[in-house]
């Protein structure tokens, strides 16, 4: 038994924010957030469109692209950085949004940036083991209303944008179409330098009403510590996935990484000796979405006829945690 993905869905919200509305609210240019990162603008929502609502929009897609409804799937897996709730996890409320007859399990993730390849590996592992037919990976995020949108916090809230993407994963015994292998890794040394560590139960109390929003409540990076990393991992993680499945880069069809900074995506590539011609941006119209970049990028490649079914596609992504990791497949 193997898993294969069958399909796809995504959204973002139409209010478009260009790097020159960004240069109205802070100390910032189009030329630096351009040359620095690639994003020329990204989505924001608007008051009513909410986590839930972009991933059950994506999901939606996905189920009608695969003559689908809700109550085919056996499980879902969901993941984003901020969820609606503090809890219950978005994955449930995902289940009543679609209208689930079913009791399902529903699964949230917190891996950041690599949440799709972490969720592709888990749903691959579970499919395989017997378990489930068919698993909805969610990932959705509403970054705009988290970020410092000052001067001070102008090197992360430039990156960031909002939106969703769903793909279907479903058992299969079609030695062409599937999921070959995946390799995931943490490194939690690095936990504090890309994260948000306010509000946090472990304050007494942990909301003071006298205070004003301080920096701890907006998301921190240490930019070049990750970008750093963020080239060896991806680079790294590549090569040991290929290795171990006795393939080179020449055998890879097609790369689907991260949308974090076009800068990284080219060392990577580069590092592999791959052209660049061999991957898709999104990254330049919708900024970093976190765990719903892949499933975004990944499928526009396949709408534009970039990616077919048989090719060799490799996914990779690196995030806060530190977190990485890879998926190796057969569309
Ligand atoms: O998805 C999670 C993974 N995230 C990532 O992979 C992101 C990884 N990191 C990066 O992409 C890059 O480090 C950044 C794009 C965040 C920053 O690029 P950089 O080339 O590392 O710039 P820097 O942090 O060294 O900043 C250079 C200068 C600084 O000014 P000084 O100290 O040289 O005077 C910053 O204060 O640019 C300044 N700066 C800005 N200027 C205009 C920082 N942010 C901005 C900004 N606009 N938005």
């Amino acid at each position: 038994m193997n898993s294969r993905i069958v399909s796809t869905g995504m959204y973002v919200p139409p209010k478009v924010v260009t790097n020159f509305d960004l240069e109205k609210m802070m100390d910032t240019s189009d030329d630096w957030i351009k040359q620095r990162s690639g994003i020329k603008e990204r989505r924001w929502v608007e008051p009513g469109e909410t986590t839930l609502s972009m991933a059950a929009k994506a999901s939606l897609q996905a189920l009608e692209r695969a003559n689908l409804k809700p109550d085919d799937i056996d499980m879902i897996i969901f993941g984003c950085l901020v969820s609606d709730y503090i809890f219950p996890g978005t994955g449930c409320l995902l289940q009543k949004e679609l209208g689930f007859t079913r009791t399902i399990p529903a699964l949230d993730i917190r891996n950041q940036c690599s949440g799709f390849v972490y969720s592709i590996s888990l749903a691959d592992a579970l499919i395989k083991s017997g378990q489930y037919k068919r698993i909805l990976i969610v990932g959705s995020e509403v970054h705009s209303t988290s970020l410092d949108k000052t001067t001070r916090g102008r090197d992360v809230s430039v990156l960031f944008g909002d939106g969703a993407g769903a793909m279907i994963v479903e058992s299969c015994d079609n030695s062409q179409s599937k999921i070959i292998d995946s390799e995931l890794h943490s490194e939690g040394q690095y936990a504090e330098s890309l994260a948000i560590l306010k509000p946090s139960p472990n304050d007494f109390p942990r909301l003071k009403a006298d205070s004003g929003p301080g920096a701890e409540i907006y998301p921190y990076m240490d930019g070049k510590l990750v970008f750093k990393n963020a080239v060896i991992r991806m680079t790294e993680v590549m090569k040991n996935i290929l290795n171990r499945n006795s393939l080179t880069t020449k055998d890879v069809d097609f790369v689907i990484a991260h949308q974090a900074n076009m800068r990284i995506n080219q060392m990577v590539l580069n590092q592999l000796e791959m052209p660049f011609e061999k991957t898709h941006h999104t990254l330049d119209r919708y900024g970093n979405t976190t765990m719903a970049t892949i499933p975004i990028t990944f499928d526009e490649a396949v709408l534009l006829g970039k990616i077919k079914r048989g090719d060799l596609v490799v996914f990779v992504a690196f995030g806060a945690g530190f977190t990485w990791g890879a998926n190796l497949l057969r569309y």
